[in-house]
C-alpha cells in the first residue's frame, strides 16, 4: 500500500542566507550617528546634568555659582531687611540723630560676641559710634527670636556690607556668644557699662 504525495501543495522549507540592507537606510543611519556624535561633542559637557546652553563646561558653571559666603551674606541681607532696616536704614547710615550707623561703625567691625549680645537683648545709650554720641533712641532685642543661622547671616551681612570690610561669622561663634549672654544673667536691654561688666569687648 503506497500513497502518492507528489501533488501535495506544501510550502518550501525555510532556508538561511544573507540579505543586504538597502543602501538608502544605511546612509540615513550613518548620517544620524554622525549628527548625534556632533551634538554630544558640542553641547553635552560630558553629560553633566547642570550644564546647559549657553555654557559648555562644568568649570564654567561652577565659576559663576555664588560661594557659600556670598549665599550667607545674601541671606543676611534678607534678615536685615526684615529686622533691622526700619531703624538702621538700607544704607546702614541710621537716622543721623538717635539711631547710630552700622556703616563704618567700629562696633560692627569689632568683637562678634558683643554684636550678638546687642542683638540678643537690645541696647540703651549713651553709646559712641564713629566719633558721635547717641542715646536718645533705644534698640529692641531685634535678634532674640532669630535662628542661629539667621543671626550669623545678618551679622555677616552688616560686617561685609557698606565697605565695612569685616569677616563673615559662623553659627558656632553665634551659639557661643548666645551662651555667654545667657550666662551673664542680663534680663533687659544692655547699657554699655553692663556689657563691659559682663566681659564683652567694647570698642575703644
Ligand atoms: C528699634 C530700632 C532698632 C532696631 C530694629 C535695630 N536697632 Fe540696632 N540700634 C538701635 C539704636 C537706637 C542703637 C543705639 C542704642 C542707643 O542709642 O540707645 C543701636 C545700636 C546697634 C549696634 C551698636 C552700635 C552701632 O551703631 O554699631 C549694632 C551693632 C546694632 N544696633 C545692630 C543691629 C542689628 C543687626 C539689628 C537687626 C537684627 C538691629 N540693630 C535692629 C536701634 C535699632
Amino acid at each position: 500500500m503506497s500513497e502518492n504525495f507528489s501533488n501535495l501543495n506544501e510550502p518550501s522549507e525555510p532556508s538561511s542566507g544573507t540579505a543586504q540592507m538597502p543602501m538608502g537606510i544605511m546612509i540615513v543611519l550613518i548620517l544620524l550617528g554622525y549628527i548625534g556624535c556632533y551634538n554630544v561633542d558640542q553641547w553635552n559637557a560630558n553629560f553633566a546634568a547642570n550644564v546647559h546652553a549657553p555654557f559648555t563646561e562644568p568649570d564654567e558653571v561652577a565659576s559663576l555659582a555664588p560661594s557659600a559666603e556670598e549665599l550667607l551674606v545674601a541671606r543676611g541681607k534678607q534678615v536685615y531687611s526684615k529686622n533691622c532696616v526700619a531703624c538702621h536704614q538700607a544704607n546702614g547710615a541710621g537716622s543721623g540723630t538717635d539711631i547710630p550707623p552700622l556703616a563704618g561703625s567700629e562696633w560692627v567691625k569689632g568683637d562678634v560676641a558683643t554684636i550678638v549680645a546687642i542683638t540678643q537683648k537690645g541696647l540703651i545709650g549713651p553709646i559712641s559710634v564713629a566719633g558721635k554720641k547717641y542715646g536718645a533712641g533705644a534698640m529692641t532685642a531685634a535678634g532674640e527670636t532669630l535662628s542661629p543661622d539667621e543671626l550669623a547671616a545678618v551679622i555677616s551681612y552688616i560686617r561685609k556690607e557698606w565697605s565695612n570690610g569685616g569677616s563673615a561669622v559662623g553659627v558656632e561663634e553665634v551659639n557661643d556668644a548666645r551662651k555667654k549672654v545667657d550666662d551673664s544673667g542680663q534680663s533687659g536691654q544692655w547699657e554699655v557699662k553692663a556689657l563691659e561688666a559682663a566681659g564683652f569687648i567694647i570698642p575703644e
